[in-house]
């Protein structure tokens, strides 16, 4: 019990995150589900597909051969190289063992990277829509996210002059996420370049988030850590939650210069130890196994992705971007809220965060409303889900539009 009459007083620091808006929903749904509810789930950001049977088969042989010990804390050396080559292959880069640190999941990765790179005060540049974890890190390090708005009408690009008009003096790292979570848009490889060159010609670090990058429908797979020069500027941050459909298993990663991997190190030999040794053992089967399973995956998200798209634009009052990767559709609701660019004075409700705890208990589909991500006007909708369930949730989202 504290001191003052058995209240619990938190941390300043926890105080300033809060609840991811994405478990919000979940939770949400599934009390209503647990109340006996017919709910689709279009708020999960995971694959329905299983984890491949060639990676389930190499955890099940490390447990049989007891691989059940602590291992080193940024993952054991097997673990590292199999990330470092994995990333050569895929993309030609070139990294050595002690400039990679495997993690409980991109997010440790995030995590990790940001407590030991960010002081109070330091500013973060964060793209809108981000994904929301990266500015609760970034808020709970003490820093600042600069937060850098694109554009709708642009398909939410992001683009060199864009960052280079707001980096400030006190800018030390800037975020990009391609393909993003949530409106699936993707940097080309030209701008990608500018970007690098815009970002370390002012001394701050590229941090990118690779968690979705074998799923792009029009573009090849690209890291920007590939080319020449761009490894002492650059931070890959990536998973096997997606890529693999592993996102129980908690493996992700960070690729980074080896001073700051070895901080990262540190700090988690301080936290989680080391990432599962179980896990370990199944991410080097996923990386260096037969790769089909990705393919198949990316396929069916590119159909499912024309299915909702097509539905979601034929709904009056919605428009939605196409997204050019990911698993998440953007929809514009902002016709049916009361405020807000194309909001109806007088009419709906205020915001997105409210239409979709209506549309939840209204209509049984679970949404992640825009607020979550730094815009007002939208819903993210996951469609890493069956077509009989998309169809399902979008017809009860169109009904549930027409009355509003
Ligand atoms: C953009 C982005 N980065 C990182 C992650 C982290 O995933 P994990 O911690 O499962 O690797 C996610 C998960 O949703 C994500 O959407």
């Amino acid at each position: 019990m504290s001191p003052r009459g058995g209240e619990i007083v938190l941390s300043e620091r926890v105080g300033r995150i809060s609840v991811s808006s994405t478990l919000a929903v979940m939770m949400e749904a599934e009390r209503l589900r647990a109340e006996g509810a017919d709910i689709v789930d279009f708020g999960a950001g995971e694959p329905d597909f299983p984890t491949p049977d060639n990676v389930k088969e190499a955890a099940i042989r490390a447990i049989r051969e007891n691989f059940s010990k602590y291992t080193a804390a940024g993952g054991t050396l097997e673990a590292r190289k199999a990330i470092a080559n994995r990333h050569a292959a895929d993309f030609g880069t070139s990294y050595a063992p002690s400039e990679v640190i495997a993690t409980a999941g991109g997010k440790q990765a995030i995590f990790n990277l940001i407590s030991c790179l960010i002081n109070p005060g330091d500013e973060v540049l964060l793209p809108v829509p981000y994904w929301v974890t990266f500015r609760d890190v970034i808020n709970y390090a003490g820093g600042r996210a600069n937060l850098l708005e694109t554009r709708e009408e642009e398909n939410f690009d992001l683009t060199a002059e864009m960052v280079r008009s707001a980096l400030t003096p006190r800018t030390r790292l800037v975020i990009v996420n391609s393909p993003s979570n949530p409106s699936g848009a993707v940097i080309s490889a030209a701008e990608f370049e500018r970007i690098l060159e815009v970002t370390a010609s002012h001394g701050a670090l590229l941090l990118t988030d690779e968690c979705y990058c074998q799923f792009l429908y029009e573009d090849q797979p690209f890291s920007v850590a590939a080319l020449p020069g761009a490894k002492e500027h650059v931070v890959v941050v990536g998973s096997l939650s997606k890529t693999y459909a592993m996102t129980g298993w908690r493996l992700g990663f960070a690729l980074a210069p080896t001073p700051l991997v070895s901080a990262m190190v540190k700090l988690q030999s301080h936290s989680t130890s080391n990432p599962s040794s179980i896990a370990q053992k199944a991410a080097v089967e996923a990386l260096t196994g037969p790769q089909d399973s990705v393919q198949v995956m990316l396929k069916e998200y590119r159909r499912r992705r024309d299915f909702v798209i097509e539905k979601l634009q034929a709904i009056p009052g919605v428009s939605c971007t196409v997204p050019r990767g990911a698993f998440y559709a953007y929809p514009n609701v902002g016709a049916f809220l009361s405020s807000g660019e194309r909001g109806r004075a007088g009419a709906g409700v205020p915001s997105t965060n409210e239409l979709a705890k209506k549309l939840l208990r209204e209509a049984g589909v679970a949404v992640v409303p825009g607020e979550a991500f730094g815009t007002e006007e939208h819903f993210r909708i996951s469609y890493a889900t069956s077509t009989e369930v998309l169809a399902k949730g979008l017809e009860r989202l169109k009904d549930f539009l027409s009355r509003q």
